[in-house]
């Protein structure tokens, strides 16, 4: 159990559960920034041979690959002189399983104590490749657009080697009757095996169009009712947290425990030009370079006006949760579907 108090931020992180906890003074109080981040979200290439229509990083095959040195200088960059590294990284890319030296960056992540996840296509995926990193990773997650695309064979594979697995499913205005039908629990038998499925709010980004960009009015009201009326159903849903302000607004859950945007306050994001910013969909906005400034400089001084700005920026004073949503995305203010944007 990693075990971080430094003055009035305390966080607990159990490597082989996942489970982290955090709270601030007391345990009513939540901290409101992390001296050292408990995630970062690395970029190991931009290099996929997949090449999705919809990639917000434009990945493609052009052998744009982070060195295995320059990622053990990431992590080392990322070590705090006092309280200690990470406490997991989420390694993607570019497709990370095409990366030539994947296992050797798995391997030099668990050396330095940090639990590494990754994300995939899924199309690189082998009994080598799971034998390789079996008991090693946190969870590995499949990315799809669609049920049709859940490879059954890789989630078998992986629950043959025990490693945890999660479906992220990028919801968009394309495929948002399809996820309405899987909360719904249509496609049970197909998640057999997965520990749970993470909707990502689609970003009009990269190759992603704004006609895909999920939009406010009644396919999304009848997605919030189905995951309101979801709790006891068999498969775990989850949600990354550009999407959380929709929720919050349709009221789902208690504001006071449910993650809001958490990029630049306790996560961090590292691309392959080992360049940092609050989180990978800044496309360059609020990044500043390794090569030119240590990390913790980044992370306490120059994100400060970033933190500044990003507080609360919810201008629904009668919204139930108006006191802790951060509100509209800084870089994609028309994902955030309460604002008329
Ligand atoms: C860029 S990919 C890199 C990792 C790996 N190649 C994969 O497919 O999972 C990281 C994640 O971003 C998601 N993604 C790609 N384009 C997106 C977009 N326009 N909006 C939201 N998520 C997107 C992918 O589905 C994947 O889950």
């Amino acid at each position: 159990m990693l075990r971080r108090d430094i003055k009035d931020y305390h966080f607990r992180a159990d490597a082989h559960t996942g489970l982290t906890m955090r709270w601030g003074k007391t345990l009513h109080d939540n901290p409101s920034w992390a001296p050292v981040p408990e995630l970062a979200d690395l970029s190991i290439s931009n290099h996929c041979s997949k090449e999705c229509a919809y990639c917000y990083r434009e990945s493609a095959r052009n052998n744009d690959f982070l060195s295995v040195n320059d990622y053990c200088k990431v992590l080392d960059a990322m070590r705090h002189p006092e309280y200690g590294n990470v406490f997991q990284v989420a390694i993607g890319g570019g497709e990370p399983l095409e990366h030539p030296d994947f296992v050797k960056i798995i391997d030099a992540t668990l050396e330095r104590g940090i639990v590494p996840n990754f994300t995939t296509n899924g199309i690189f995926l082998t009994e080598d490749v799971c034998r390789a990193i079996q008991g090693k990773v946190g969870a590995v997650a499949l990315s799809v657009t669609s049920v049709t695309e859940l490879q059954e064979e890789k989630i078998a594979m992986l629950r043959k080697y025990t490693i945890r697995t999660n479906i992220h499913y990028v919801l968009s205005a394309k495929n948002i009757e399809e996820a309405i039908e899987i909360v719904s629990g249509k496609y049970e038998a197909h998640f057999a095996g997965v520990n749970a499925i993470i909707f990502l709010t689609y970003k009009p980004a990269g190759r992603g169009t704004k006609e895909d960009a999920l939009r406010r009015g009644e396919q999304l009201d009848r997605f919030v009712k189905m995951v309101n009326a979801h709790q006891n159903k068999g498969l775990k849903i989850g949600f990354d947290a550009c999407f959380v302000p929709n929720l919050l607004h349709a009221g789902f859950g208690r504001p006071e425990l449910v993650d809001v945007c958490e990029a630049g306050y306790f996560s961090v994001y590292v691309d392959h030009k080992m360049n940092v910013s609050p989180c990978s969909f800044s496309g360059g906005r609020d990044a500043w370079s390794l090569k030119e400034y240590d990390f913790y400089d980044i992370w306490v001084n120059m994100f400060k006006g970033y933190r500044n700005r990003q507080q609360n920026r919810c201008e629904h004073n009668d919204c139930v949760a108006h006191e802790v949503c951060r509100g509209c995305c800084p870089y994609y203010p028309q994902i955030t579907t309460c604002y008329d944007n």
